[in-house]
């Protein structure tokens, strides 16, 4: 596999005012390497993915792309390498899905109203037909089920042909049936096609199934990192989530059961 280093963070600080919520983060991301990123409610997992994105300044701290600051980058640049899909997918523009998936080619357009070529036309079918999306796209966005939103934002991130994608829980909408099928075609762009993929997910269980790699993130920073086999133990989900739990081994990955009867702290304490 190349382990070609793609994003490299380190000792990162994120603040909104006088409220501290990135701490010290450290995280590196490789080609062909799908990281899933996990951590309670309000830990700074989407504020990370903003600030990978420029989105948000970080007080200070490391924030390479292939070796070079992000910060000095140009915006278009950035957006072909990286794409983004964040947390909470809604639109309030209302166009049809096939103009939402041609999005995914405006940073490769040297404007808004170049017109595309052969090259947009067959990517945007190609990963139409993948993601389960071409047969929708006359359709209105607005009309859309979350989790046909979800696949549609998917197919524009992927048409972009980024080297980096950043999911903010892509499954949180998606049944069972399209949450495994999503996160395989994930799984087959990290290995078959050495994306680098950054993925936040709350289900302990898919992303042991998934995330080779994992991160656990407490109090703004890197908890535990490792395999996601190795770390996905009792004792780091009770000092992660304050959540017993029992972590039964079958076929080679993690099966969390958590228990009833947690005595949970007030969250607000
Ligand atoms: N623009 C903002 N201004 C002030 N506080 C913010 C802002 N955005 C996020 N926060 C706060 O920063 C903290 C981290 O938020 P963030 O959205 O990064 O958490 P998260 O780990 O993604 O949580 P979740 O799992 O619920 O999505 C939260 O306490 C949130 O209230
Ligand atoms: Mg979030």
């Amino acid at each position: 596999m190349n382990q070609q280093e793609c994003l490299n963070i380190q000792d990162l600080y994120v603040q909104y005012g006088d409220k501290k919520v990135l701490n010290g983060l450290n995280i590196t991301l490789h080609r062909g390497e799908m990281l899933g990123v996990l951590g309670a409610n309000g830990c700074g997992k989407s504020s990370l993915l903003k600030t990978i994105l420029g989105s948000i300044q970080p007080s200070k701290g490391i924030l390479n792309l292939f070796g070079t600051p992000i910060q000095q980058m140009n915006p278009k640049k950035i957006a072909q390498t990286i794409a983004y899909i964040p947390q909470h997918s809604s639109l309030s523009m209302s166009l049809r899905v096939e103009d939402l998936l041609y999005m995914g080619r405006y940073p490769h357009k040297s404007n808004l109203w170049a017109s595309h070529n052969e090259k947009d036309h067959q990517k945007v079918y190609e990963v139409a037909k993948l993601l389960n999306v071409w047969e929708m796209r006359h359709q209105n966005t607005q009309t859309l089920s979350g989790g046909e939103l979800q696949r549609t934002l998917l197919a524009r991130a992927l048409i972009s042909e980024p080297q980096i994608l950043l999911l903010d829980e892509p499954t949180s909408a998606l049944d069972l049936r399209y949450a495994i099928e999503i996160l395989e075609i994930c799984e087959h762009l990290v290995k078959d096609m050495h994306l680098a993929m950054l993925i936040v997910i709350h289900d302990l269980n898919l992303a042991s199934l998934f995330c080779g790699q994992g991160v656990l993130m407490r109090d703004g920073k890197v908890f535990v990192q490792g395999k996601m086999s190795e770390i996905l133990t009792t004792q780091n989900i009770q000092a992660v989530y304050g959540l017993e739990s029992e972590v039964i081994r079958h076929s080679n990955r993690h099966i969390i059961v958590p228990k009833k009867g947690n005595k949970f702290q007030s969250m607000a304490s």
